[in-house]
């Protein structure tokens, strides 16, 4: 049965802030600013930061500023940026995003980040897989895209793992600092989908 005329495509969040996603050992919540120490700890180091779009942060105050941004963005429906807690200590260990919501053709971008000393535990296997099945099943995505350092191992990695597929090359994309980098333009489909085994 085709959607009546006025359905709209995409499902946004409604109220006044994300829901909590649960996985095994991480919950995707809302950030507050009582979390801007802790997302300083993700955005200040230079290993976590090597292929960001931007440069690590220097100062608390810009942690705080990301999450007064981050709420501002939901708030205009543009982006929505998960803080991704560690169940075991309730710290916020990094943040995943879905970003350049495009609801008349239902996709958008997602991006993440974890702090240093989290990594290679499958902490962003569970998360980003949260917010994929969230993107998908609730929000009715079609299409959802990576934009990727193409010396970024580990992140194509993750995401191949999660189904993504490798669509192209775009060249000198991004100019951060001194750099000129390339983008891996990766991309996942509803139907391709398959959330990983718990
Ligand atoms: C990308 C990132 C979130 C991955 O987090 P993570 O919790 O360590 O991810 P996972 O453990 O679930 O999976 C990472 C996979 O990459 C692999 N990997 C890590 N470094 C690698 C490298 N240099 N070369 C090849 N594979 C690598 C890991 O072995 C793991 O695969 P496995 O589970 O099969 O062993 C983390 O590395 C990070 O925060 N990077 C900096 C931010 C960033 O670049 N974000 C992406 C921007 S698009």
């Amino acid at each position: 049965m085709s959607d009546p005329p006025n359905k709209p495509a995409v499902t946004l969040v409604s109220g006044d802030r994300l829901p909590t996603l649960d996985a095994a050992r991480v919950r995707l919540r809302w950030l507050t600013l009582a979390d801007a120490s802790d997302v300083f700890e993700v955005f200040r180091d230079p290993d976590t930061m090597r292929y960001w779009s931007s440069l690590p942060m220097q100062r608390r105050e810009q942690a705080s500023a990301l999450i007064e941004q981050i709420h501002a963005c939901f708030a205009n429906q543009s982006l929505y940026q998960w803080g991704v807690e560690r169940r075991s200590d309730g710290r916020v260990i990094g943040t995943v995003t879905l970003a350049s919501l495009d609801v008349s053709n239902r996709r958008a971008d997602i991006g993440f980040a974890l702090a240093r000393d989290t990594w290679g535990s499958g902490y962003m296997s569970e998360a980003a897989s949260a917010v994929l099945s969230f993107g998908f099943d609730t929000l009715g995505l079609e299409r959802v895209e990576a934009d990727v350092d193409p010396r970024n191992a580990a992140s194509l990695v993750l995401l191949e793992r999660l189904g993504f597929v490798r669509e192209g090359l775009l060249r000198e994309r991004w100019r951060v600092g001194t750099e000129v980098a390339d983008s891996a333009m990766l991309g996942l489909l509803r139907r391709e989908w398959r959330p990983p085994a718990p």
